[in-house]
């Protein structure tokens, strides 16, 4: 054996923080203040979690909770998993994690290629009941002999993660110049620990929680009520319960957000900013934004965001999941094949083949009144389409022959799209004057010009 390589870290939980800040320049152009965002999804396991998974296994060693060959047993959202899996692949231990079944599949398949074992409990139940994920991970930490239930919810050390570690990195990169600290609220520790440090260092620093609508917590700081939490779809933020990390005292201002802004402006963030995260970061800026345009002057605001955008790729990335779920409505965030419904277009489309001459388009295309033509051979492969635009001039100037092969007429001026993209993929091509052809399983299914999409503009927006 020999020494460590230099410039090399020891494993990989060496290589957790150091994440870098950096400034939103697009999304924030109608604010005056400034968003500064700390990128805590470059974390290696993609999260802030692995600091908590880290630190708070760390502390159980030192504590003698979790001991040699010891199981840890955690019921989590999946970040944290992460964070708790690697630290137990690097030290070698065991993991359970429970989970509640709204998680994004990406989080669970994820916990179980760390080797971990993942139970799947239901989301719309109250925590005290035997089926929450609170109860089962509970119960499992106390039938299973040398375990370790971490709870990250009353876990002190959740909270003295970020106080110690993620508020000192950020004090030590920005030298504290920045007037408000926001985060979304989950179990409260980074909120509550950078809270605090930041109050201690800066004592004019605002400490701003983001809560989601559904959530109790923003409305038990606020009115020091507890009230009856609602279902919603955000992941990782909100709690119906208060759990002990929350350190109130250190929270000055709440701001409140719903599942569909957050989900839309975490796809504007990787739109605008080329910033790849999860929703809770899409409810951060939302959050943040809000904030803003109460301020009565700019301020440097710096939002912590939380995890990557790879663990929500089949939800808030996947644009059948957004349409089916009612979080895309603006005229364009619509599918193709929505738009074809709506039009009331049958799918039914005159071909030619590619065998034919340019006198047979253009008599099919004056027969059926049509002003472009899809051509395609005989397996149904587009080879290319005729448009009564590239057809007009040649045939005047006498350069094609009725009888010439159609290819020799072909415009490139189309895009192929399928079914289900969105209609603003392919706003650019149809400003262009291009033609969409429309595809299903590698089928021609329909043609979407810029006729049809003005024509769907004035059925469905006042403009
Ligand atoms: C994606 C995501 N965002 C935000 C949070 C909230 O952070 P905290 O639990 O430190 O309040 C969590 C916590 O699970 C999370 O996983």
């Amino acid at each position: 054996m020999t020494t460590l390589m230099t410039g090399a870290r020891a494993n990989v939980v060496e290589a957790i923080g150091g994440t870098p800040i950096i400034k939103l320049n697009h999304i924030t152009k109608d604010i005056n203040s400034d968003i500064y965002i700390k990128l805590e999804y470059m974390n290696p396991g993609g999260s802030t979690k692995d600091r908590i998974g880290a630190y708070m296994l760390d502390q159980a060693v030192k504590e003698g909770t979790l001991k040699p060959g010891g199981t840890i047993i955690e019921g989590t959202s999946g970040n944290t998993g992460v964070g708790l899996a690697m630290w137990a692949a690097v030290h070698g231990y065991k993991c359970i994690f429970v989970l509640a079944d709204k998680q994004s599949k990406e989080k669970i398949d994820n916990l179980r290629a760390f080797g971990a074992k993942v139970v799947v409990c239901p989301t719309n139940v109250a925590p005290e009941d035997p089926r929450s994920y609170y109860s089962v991970s509970k119960r499992l930490s106390e039938t299973i002999p040398n375990s370790f239930y971490v709870n990250q919810y009353d876990n002190l050390h959740n909270r003295m993660t970020h106080y110690t570690w993620t508020a000192p990195e950020m004090y030590e990169q920005t030298k504290g110049d920045f007037d408000v600290f926001m985060a979304t609220v989950g179990t409260g520790g980074t909120i509550s620990g950078c809270g605090r440090y930041f109050k201690e260092k800066m004592p004019n620093v605002k400490i701003v929680g983001i809560d989601c609508e559904g959530s109790i917590v923003a409305h038990y700081a606020k009115t020091g009520e507890m009230c009856e939490a609602k279902t919603y779809v955000l992941e990782g933020v909100g709690e119906d319960f208060i759990p002990e990390n929350y350190d109130f005292d250190n929270i000055d201002d709440w701001e409140i957000v719903g599942d569909k802004e957050s989900f839309l402006m975490t796809r504007r963030l990787l739109k605008e900013e080329g910033v790849y995260a999860g929703g809770s970061a899409g409810a951060a800026i939302c959050g943040a934004i809000k904030y803003a345009k109460k301020l009565e002057e700019p301020k440097k605001i710096l939002v912590l965001l939380h995890d990557s955008g790879n663990r929500y790729a089949s939800k808030i990335y996947n644009d059948d999941w957004m349409s089916d779920n009612g979080y895309l409505d603006s005229s364009f965030d619509v599918q193709i094949k929505d738009v074809l419904q709506m039009l009331n277009k049958n799918g039914k489309i005159e071909t030619i083949s590619d065998k034919a001459t340019i006198g047979e388009a253009i008599t099919l295309m004056d027969k059926k009144g049509i002003s472009q033509l899809p051509c395609i051979d005989e397996n149904g492969v587009i080879k290319g389409l005729v448009a009564e635009k590239t057809l007009l001039k040649p045939v005047m100037m006498g350069e094609f022959n009725k009888e010439d092969n159609i290819s020799l007429a072909f415009t490139m001026n189309y895009k192929t799209i399928n079914k289900n993209e969105l209609l603003s993929n392919v706003a650019d091509a149809l400003l262009q004057k291009e033609v969409a052809l429309v595809m299903e399983d590698n089928k021609l299914v329909d043609i979407l010009t810029d006729i049809d999409v003005l024509q769907y503009l004035s059925k469905t927006r006042a403009y």
